[in-house]
This record gives structure tokens, sequence and C-alpha cells, in this order.
């Protein structure tokens, strides 16, 4: 049921709408994180959520190691008690070719749902927490480029026009409502 499913690239609208809980805790459910996982292995990421992939609900898949056996799952996740803060580089699977330094905090709590509706409650630094951080902005809508300086979006302007002009050809009817949102007016507007 979700073979066709592909990762989705800005400026496609879907990545800039928040996404909304999770209810039904069914097969559909699973089929999907299990889909996701897949897209992720096969992009060479360590994190996707479910508006990447069109889909606006609240759920994210990560591996963090590429090992099958660290394949995690989080539905309706909530972050507290954030502590520290570390400034590193990220990409995204839908912003490919842009990398830019992103603070974020260094440690977090994680409270979420596994795939069967069971809690999860966990704390994490560095690198997963990072993950968890990345991930749960696309579920607020929130990306990279939102996170950009100045500097971040002059160095990143070849990319990002790029990948407008690649979107604006796939897909000419949702560009232009994309451009009337204004997601980047200065990009957006030539
Ligand atoms: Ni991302």
């Amino acid at each position: 049921m979700y073979e066709n499913l592909e990762i989705v690239r800005w400026p496609d609208p879907r990545l800039k709408r928040p996404s909304t809980e999770v209810e039904k805790f069914d097969s559909r459910l699973r089929l999907l994180a299990t889909r996701m996982l897949e897209l992720m292995r096969e992009a060479k990421g360590v994190g996707l959520a479910a508006p990447q992939v069109g889909i606006n609900i609240r759920m994210f898949v990560m591996n963090p190691t590429g090992q099958e056996q660290d394949d995690r799952v989080y539905v309706n996740p909530v972050l507290t008690e954030g502590d520290g803060e570390e400034e590193a580089d990220e990409g995204c699977l839908s912003l490919p070719g842009i990398y830019i330094p992103v603070p974020r905090f260094r440690t977090l709590r994680m409270q979420a749902k596994d795939l069967d509706g069971n809690p999860i409650d966990q704390v994490e630094s560095g690198y997963l927490a990072r993950i968890w951080q990345h991930e749960t902005d696309h579920l607020n809508g929130v990306l990279l480029t939102d996170r950009m300086g100045a500097l971040a979006k002059l160095a990143n302007r070849k990319k990002l026009k790029e990948l407008e002009e690649e979107y604006a050809r796939a897909h000419p009817e949702l560009a232009a409502a994309a451009s009337k949102k204004k997601s980047s007016p200065r990009l957006l507007r030539k």
C-alpha cells in the first residue's frame, strides 16, 4: 500500500505543514513505518519524518548506526528537559546537498509511543538527541531552511535555487501555491 511512497524535497508545501497526532495504532501505521525505514536506508539517512514522505502525521523513524537492530520508531514524540547546547552540521534528505551548522540541546528527554501505542520514555545526548530534534522539527513544519542564518542562506543560495527549479518542473501547480505561502520569499521572488 505504500510501495509508491517517495521522499519529498523542499519546497514541497507538505514539509511546511504541522503534522497531526496519531490516534490509530494499526497495521497501516506499522506498514508506513516499515516503508519509511526502507526509504531512509536507501537514501543513506539517519532519520526520516512522515511529512518527508508527504504524510502529515506525528511519526518519525531513525537509525544512528545503519545496523538493523538500531531501527527506532517514535509516534507522537514530545521533547522536554532540554539541557546544554551544541552546534554541529546537519543535512536533510528533503534538502539534498545542503549542510548547515545548527545549535541544538545536548541532552533531552523523549516521551512518545511505539507502534503498539506503548509509552516510550528515554533520555539521550549528543548525536541521538540531535536526530530527535531535527525530526521533531519536521513534525512542526520546521526545516533546516528555517534554521539558516544569513550566512548559511547566502552560502546555499545556488543549491536552494536548483531545488526550487527542480520542484517547479515536476509540480508546476504546487510550486505556484508554495510561492504564495511565502515559505522563502527572498528566493522565490526572482
Ligand atoms: Ni530532515
